[in-house]
């Protein structure tokens, strides 16, 4: 495994790293998520992501369960989450939030579940413009100095807020936001390469990227059909089902398929090791609904030497 600082901190974080959305409660039982986990830690991973929303709570749970069953040294692994969406109903604090009541009242809630003393990373799930930033920085900054938290960062918030925060937090010597959490892959490249370049270049601002196979679309397994036991074909994700028929899109990651035969590797392999190549990722947040997928998965290790700068070209230019 290659390990990598997470953005300007000391803290090494694996390049593939395994997160739980959708997958844990869903699909996977404790049992599975054991060997998933299981899996992933075996070919190096120590980079176990987790919010409070996945699951409505079910997920940390799971997540706190098998990490008591797998007895790991706590030094030895990071577990993140993230809070914002709230689980608890309508009430206006308690749900898409990043008010100081709530940021308290979620890290305990979220530590109960996982059953742990601190998680290593928490990050604002996404930006809120109705709660001052200052009161949002205080809050998260508290998290650190209580030892809840030992770092945190956002997820998707843009450039400029980002900013903002740092700004706030060196003002006040408080606790700075370390890492974004965003979605990046071969299809879905603006924020990272684009927006947040002179942040990263400045800063060292980190990303641990989320569905670095646009949810399986770039398995390029979606062509002949969704498979049953598919997430897309879950109750409530029929959003994901119609995005992975997408004849146009598929048809354009087929392009990709050449290159994977050539290089000897899967599409899935192909496209993750694509993502470690960005200089502003410091883990690749992988998903699997099955532990073979994470044995896949985490073998995209050994594609990441192939993935030369004319590869890497040859594969952007191929989805055009
Ligand atoms: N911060 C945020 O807002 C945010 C949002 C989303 C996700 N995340 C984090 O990022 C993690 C990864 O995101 P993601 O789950 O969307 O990742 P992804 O890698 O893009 O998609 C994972 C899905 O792709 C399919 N798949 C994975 N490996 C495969 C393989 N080798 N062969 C065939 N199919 C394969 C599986 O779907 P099938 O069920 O079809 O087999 C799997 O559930 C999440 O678990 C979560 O921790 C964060």
């Amino acid at each position: 495994m290659e390990y990598r600082r997470l953005g300007n901190t000391g803290m090494k974080v694996s390049v593939l790293g395994f997160g739980s959305w959708v997958t844990f409660d869903n699909q996977l039982d404790n049992s599975l998520a054991l060997e998933c986990m299981q899996a992933a830690h075996d070919a190096g991973c120590n980079f176990f992501d987790n919010a409070e929303a996945y699951a409505g709570g079910r997920s940390e749970q799971i997540m706190g369960e098998v990490l008591r069953e797998l007895g790991w040294p706590r030094w030895s692994y990071v577990v993140t989450t993230k809070l914002f969406w709230g689980i608890h109903g309508s009430d206006p604090n308690m749900r898409n939030t990043l008010n100081r009541k709530y940021l308290m009242q979620g890290i305990d809630a979220s530590l109960e579940r996982f059953g742990l003393d601190f998680v290593d990373v928490v990050y604002c799930h996404r930006a809120d413009p109705d709660t001052p930033m200052e009161e949002t920085v205080w809050a998260m900054s508290d998290m650190v100095t209580a030892g809840k938290a030992t770092y945190w960062g956002t997820s998707e918030w843009n450039a400029d807020e980002i900013r903002h925060a740092i700004d706030i937090a060196e003002r006040h010597h408080l606790h700075k936001p370390v890492t974004e959490q965003s979605q990046y892959n071969l299809l879905e490249r603006d924020k990272v390469e684009r927006e947040y370049a002179r942040l990263h270049a400045e800063t060292g601002y980190g990303n641990t990227i989320w569905s670095p196979l646009a949810s399986g679309l770039l398995t390029g397994k979606y062509k002949d059909g969704i498979p049953e036991d598919s997430r897309a074909s879950l109750d409530g994700y029929g959003w994901l089902g119609e995005r992975m028929s997408d004849e146009e899109a598929l048809a354009s990651i087929e392009q990709l398929r050449p290159i994977a035969d050539r290089l000897g590797c899967s599409m899935a392999q192909l496209a993750l090791a694509w993502c470690t190549k960005h200089p502003m990722v410091s883990s690749v947040i992988t998903g699997a609904s099955r532990p073979s997928q994470v044995v896949e998965n985490m073998a995209a290790l050994d594609v990441i030497p192939a993935l030369t700068d004319e590869v890497k070209e040859e594969m952007e230019a191929a989805l055009g």
